[in-house]
């Protein structure tokens, strides 16, 4: 199990990552069943954290114990750097998406993959490995990938490929909104 703290955001964000099966299509609906009153909150599978970061930017996780906690260590390596690095994961981020173009995906993959076979034959987690660098190729491969997907082979290689986007949104104001924070967030997986 390991931990992190993330930062509240406001004004309000959409999650930065597209995710699987992630909620953001029925946030209106969600909000219906928030609690009107609660002491702290547990997010048990992040993911793309939509309920996590409507909360968050309508102030309503301040002065909240929150844990947020996901299998995918890779998931939870980036939102770490996104909590302590955020300006250097913005700018190595701008920097690939002006470059991006079909071949740079897959050199940034190629890149991604390699860095990660160095994170798992070393003893530890992946997400204590994680770095701003890696943290942005993480988001750059979720923005342009084929429907955000994450998914490895048998070898454990990264093996998503490009999604057909005209002009993906690689950094947005998402990212920035991180910046501003206001509150401690824990986060395990
Ligand atoms: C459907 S997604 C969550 C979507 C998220 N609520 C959102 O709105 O973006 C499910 C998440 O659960 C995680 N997950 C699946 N099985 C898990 C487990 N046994 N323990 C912890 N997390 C798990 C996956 O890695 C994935 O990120």
């Amino acid at each position: 199990m390991d931990e992190f703290t993330l930062v509240a955001p406001s004004p309000p964000v959409d999650p930065f990552l597209k995710w699987a099966g992630g909620k953001r299509q029925l946030r209106s609906s969600l909000r219906q069943h928030y609690p009107p009153v609660f002491t702290g909150y547990v997010e048990p599978f992040l993911g793309g954290g939509t309920v996590f970061f409507d909360l968050a930017t309508q102030g309503r996780l301040e002065d909240r114990p929150t844990t947020l906690s996901d299998v995918n260590g890779d998931l939870i390596g980036c939102y770490r750097m996104v909590r302590d690095h955020v300006e250097e994961v913005i700018q190595t981020l701008t920097d690939m998406a002006v470059g991006h173009t079909a071949d740079h995906y897959d050199e940034v993959r190629d890149d991604f993959n390699a860095h990660r076979r160095r994170l798992r034959t070393r003893p530890g987690l992946v997400s204590d490995g994680y770095t701003p660098d890696l943290a942005a190729r993480f988001i750059y491969l979720n923005r342009t990938g084929f429907n955000g997907l994450f998914r490895l082979n048998a070898h454990g290689a990264f093996n998503v490929p490009e999604g057909r986007y005209t002009n993906p949104t690689i950094c947005d104001a998402a990212c920035g909104g991180c910046r501003r924070s206001s509150a401690d967030r824990r986060c395990a997986s």
